[in-house]
């Protein structure tokens, strides 16, 4: 099996082939999505809500997002394999960026790393880079920064903050950021993001003109069933099956169906 490579996933968006991503955090999941042939496998800090129950990102810990990132990598054999920078593991300097980053390489056998943030965070990008780590940005909605921004909802939707946002993106690919992923901001934007960057955007409620996608595994399987955003498609109802299975075993342990002859030793 071919590995695909930051250098493949920039071939395909110079070939306009579209990127697939999800998320993963352990390796049961990793397994199926790369089986079924997903571009990128993202260990995001969104484990901290969906696998943690934590209301943010910024709890999660760097031992935890290597724990996560060593049980993904484990069962991958073609996906490339990014791991997000937790909050608290870079903002202090470009040091400690490296550091961190070093310990996810080292210890999770990843691929790449990704950064929320543009100017703010330039320094540690270029740090991360110099080590011969690829980096991706990640712009627009940045979780880490919800205390600042407030809410959840759509960002850069005024000129200041898209102006800045088209800035940073350019920045980060100047820097050398192998890909940018866009969340939660107007399509139009992210359109223009796309092409004014000749790396590859990568969008999670950024419309479709970008040069590929992005969702939470678990959003998309239909498992964190109170979470309906507009951009998310739901392209299964775990959370239905999942349910029906274990009433349907609650019931054969209660009824003594289960186990049956030929279930026992
Ligand atoms: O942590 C995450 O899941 C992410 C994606 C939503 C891009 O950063
Ligand atoms: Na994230």
């Amino acid at each position: 099996i071919k590995k695909v490579t930051t250098h493949q996933i920039q071939a395909m968006k110079d070939r306009g082939e579209k990127i697939s991503m999800l998320t993963a955090y352990d390796y049961s999941m990793a397994k199926i999505l790369d089986s079924a042939g997903i571009d990128i496998i993202l260990v995001g800090d969104s484990a901290s809500n969906v696998m943690a129950g934590n209301e943010t990102t910024l709890p999660i810990t760097l031992d935890q997002m290597i724990y996560h990132a060593s049980s993904v990598v484990k069962a991958v054999d073609r996906s490339l394999v990014v791991v997000d920078l937790p909050f608290g593991s870079y903002q202090g300097n470009s040091s400690e960026a490296l550091r961190s980053t070093i310990r996810i390489m080292k210890e999770s056998g990843a691929h790449a790393v990704k950064i929320e943030g543009g100017a703010e965070i330039k320094e540690s990008v270029l740090r991360v880079l110099t080590a011969g780590v690829p980096v991706m940005g990640h712009l627009g909605l940045t979780p880490q920064s919800i205390y600042k921004f407030g809410t959840y909802t759509v960002r850069a939707k005024e000129d200041e903050e898209a102006e800045k946002l088209i800035a940073d993106a350019k920045l980060l690919e100047e820097c050398g950021c192998f890909a940018i992923v866009l969340e939660k901001i107007p399509a139009k934007l992210a359109k223009k993001v796309a092409e004014v960057v000749s790396i590859p955007v990568i969008g999670i409620g950024a419309g479709p003109d970008v040069d590929g996608q992005v969702l939470v595994v678990h959003d998309m399987l239909g498992i964190t069933k109170d979470f309906k955003p507009r951009f998310l498609r739901r392209y299964a109802d775990l959370d239905n099956i999942m349910t029906d299975a274990v009433k349907a075993y609650i019931d054969d342990v209660k009824s003594n169906d289960f186990p049956n002859e030929k279930e026992s030793y």
